[in-house]
C-alpha cells in the first residue's frame, strides 16, 4: 500500500543510485510541486542540487522574499535571481494574453539558462512534473511546463539538453502534499493556492507596467490576508484579484473620481478543470471592498466574479 514514508524511502534510494555524484539544477516556483520535488532530490544528494528561484516581478506582494527565506530555512541550496526589470521590459506594450505568456516563458528560459551556465558540470535538470501533467501534456503549469512547452522551438537553450529527473511524476496533487508534509515542508508552502506561472501578468488585463503590478499586489494582499484572517483561505481552491483596463466614476468627499476597477475571484475546484465560484459571505466581501478602496490608491470600485468554469475560466486571460 502507498504511504508517503515508503514513497520517500524508495524515491530517495532511487535518486541516489541514478544521480550518483552528478550535479542537478532545478527551477523553483514557490508552488507545492517544485518545492516537494526539490526537497526530495536534496534529501538524496544534498548540495549537489542547485535551485534557481526567479523573481519575475509578477509574484504576489512579499512572496519572493518570504518563499526564498522558507527555502533557505529548509536547507535548500537556492539562488534567488532578481529579474523583474527584464520581464517588465519584455512585456512592455504587450496586451494579447498569449503574447504575454510567450514573452514571460522566453525570458524565464533566458534567465534560467544564464544561471544554469554558472554551475560547472551540471548533468541533470530537476522538474516538479506530477502525474496529471504527464497524462495531460497540454496543460501548462509553472516554470517546468513553461520549459516543456518550448521543447519544439528550435535552438534549444543548453540546459534543455540535460537529462531530466522528475521524482513526482507518478503522484497526484494530494499525494504530493502528503509527501511534502512528511518531508517537513512548512504549511505556508504545502497549503498554498495554485498560482499561474505568468503570475499577475494574466490578472492585469491589457498591458503591464510596474505601477499596475504594485496596485494589484496591494489589492491581492488585502484579499488573501482577509481570507486567511476569516478562516476562509483553506475552503478555497484558488483566489485572487484582477485589475480591469477600465475606469469608472466615483465620489470622494466633494470630488468626483475616475479610477480603476478590480474584480475579486474565489473558486472551488478539485483539479482546476472545472470550478465553481465560491459564495463568500456578503459581510466579508463588504469588508474587503471597503478596505481595498480605502487603502489602495487609484482604485474606486470592487466587483465580485460570480462565474463558474465552464463556460468562464478561472483566470480572466
Ligand atoms: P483557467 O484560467 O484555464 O486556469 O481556468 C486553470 C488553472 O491553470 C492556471 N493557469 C496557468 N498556470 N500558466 C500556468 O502555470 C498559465 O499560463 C496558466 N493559465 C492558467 C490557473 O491559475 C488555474 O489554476
Amino acid at each position: 500500500d502507498w504511504t508517503s514514508d515508503t514513497f520517500i524511502d524508495a524515491t530517495v534510494a532511487e535518486l541516489k543510485a541514478k544521480i550518483g555524484s552528478d550535479k542537478v539544477v532545478m527551477g523553483l516556483s514557490g508552488g507545492v510541486d517544485s518545492s516537494v520535488a526539490a526537497t526530495l532530490i536534496h534529501r538524496a544528494i544534498g548540495d549537489q542540487l542547485t535551485c534557481v528561484f526567479v523573481d519575475n516581478g509578477l509574484l504576489r506582494k512579499n512572496e519572493f522574499e518570504e518563499v526564498l527565506d522558507s527555502y533557505q530555512h529548509m536547507g535548500l541550496n537556492v539562488i534567488g535571481v532578481d529579474s523583474k526589470q527584464r520581464f517588465y521590459d519584455a512585456l512592455a506594450g504587450l496586451t494579447d494574453p498569449e503574447a504575454k505568456r510567450k514573452a514571460i516563458g522566453r525570458v524565464f528560459i533566458e534567465v534560467f539558462d544564464d544561471e544554469a551556465h554558472k554551475i560547472e558540470g551540471v548533468k541533470w535538470l530537476g522538474q516538479g512534473t506530477i502525474y496529471p501533467d504527464v497524462i495531460e501534456s497540454v496543460s501548462v503549469k509553472g516554470p517546468s511546463a513553461t520549459i516543456k512547452s518550448h521543447h519544439n522551438v528550435g535552438g534549444l537553450p543548453d540546459f534543455m539538453k540535460l537529462s531530466v529527473v522528475e521524482p513526482l511524476n507518478t503522484l497526484f496533487k494530494d499525494e504530493v502534499r502528503e509527501v511534502g508534509r512528511a518531508l517537513g515542508i512548512p504549511e505556508n508552502i504545502i497549503g498554498r493556492h495554485p498560482f499561474p506561472g505568468p503570475g499577475l501578468a494574466i490578472r492585469i488585463l491589457g498591458d503591464i507596467t510596474a505601477e499596475k503590478v504594485k496596485t494589484l499586489q496591494e489589492v491581492d494582499y488585502i484579499f488573501i490576508q482577509g481570507l486567511k484572517n476569516h478562516g476562509l483561505y483553506d475552503q478555497v481552491w484558488q483566489a485572487g484579484a484582477i485589475l480591469l483596463p477600465i475606469q469608472s466614476v466615483g465620489v470622494m468627499g466633494d470630488e468626483r473620481t475616475y479610477e480603476k476597477v478590480v474584480a475579486l475571484r474565489a473558486v472551488g475546484s478539485v483539479d482546476g478543470m472545472t470550478a465553481d465560484w465560491i459564495h463568500l459571505p456578503y459581510d466579508f466581501l463588504g469588508k474587503m471592498s471597503n478596505e481595498i478602496i480605502n487603502r489602495v490608491k487609484g482604485v474606486n470600485r470592487v466587483v465580485y466574479d460570480i462565474s463558474s468554469k465552464p463556460p468562464a475560466t478561472i483566470e480572466w486571460e
